[in-house]
């Protein structure tokens, strides 16, 4: 099939990605956090945020809860709007990558084919997969926003670990357990090893 941007060219820029992200006086990262709902990315991606921010890095957190307001108001939890939904937060991650900024994507993301597409955008070292890895009966049990009860009592279909599936990773380059570990120190965890990066 013809694709629709068969017409269309490339437009080059004088400026490259990595002029833009020299004048903030660091590189470019993706964090994919990648985890059930309730597992905490959101809670983990805020405080790594903070800590970043606090040391001078330009940071940005794009969130499938918030997203999902506006970009993506278009898509439910079908598996076809969750792929449409992965491939429009990654190109947006991938843009700001561009622009220099260290950006923190917070999305359940629960196939593999997607995470790996979101991936391949970006160029070798750049992306780093955080797996924040809750057992689902833990996830569960705390039931922050009583989505799983609801899924339970049949209330929402296609939910994640419920009556749609999580694929999960099987070589992220960060592995958080939260069974093991409080926010904070997992936070601390990976803030340490992102810098040992960017040094
Ligand atoms: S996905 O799978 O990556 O497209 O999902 P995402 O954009 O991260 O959105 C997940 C949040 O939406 C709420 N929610 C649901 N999650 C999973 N399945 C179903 N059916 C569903 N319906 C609503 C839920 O609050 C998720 O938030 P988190 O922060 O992950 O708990």
């Amino acid at each position: 099939a013809l694709r629709r941007s068969a017409n269309i060219h490339w437009q080059h820029l004088d400026v490259d990605r990595t002029a833009r992200a020299r004048i903030k006086g660091q590189l470019p990262r993706c964090l994919w956090f990648t985890g059930l709902s309730g597992a905490g990315k959101s809670t983990i991606a805020n405080l790594v945020d903070k800590r970043l921010h606090a040391l001078g890095y330009h940071t940005f957190v794009l969130d499938g809860d918030n997203v999902r307001h506006g970009l993506n108001k278009d898509l439910g939890f079908t598996d076809e709007d969750r792929v449409e939904n992965i491939r429009r937060v990654a190109e947006v991650a991938k843009l700001m990558a561009d622009a220099g900024l260290i950006v923190l994507v917070s999305f359940i993301s629960p196939f593999r084919a997607e995470r790996r597409m979101a991936r391949e955008l970006f160029p070798e070292g750049e992306f780093l997969e955080v797996y924040v890895d809750t057992p689902l009966a833990l996830a569960e049990q705390r039931d922050v926003k009583g989505l799983y009860a609801k899924a339970r009592a049949g209330k929402i279909r296609n939910f994640t670990g419920i009556d749609s599936p999580y694929e999960v990773p099987e070589a992220p380059e960060i592995h958080l357990r939260t069974a093991e570990a409080g926010p904070e120190q997992l936070a601390d965890q990976l803030v340490e090893r992102l810098l040992r990066d960017l040094r």
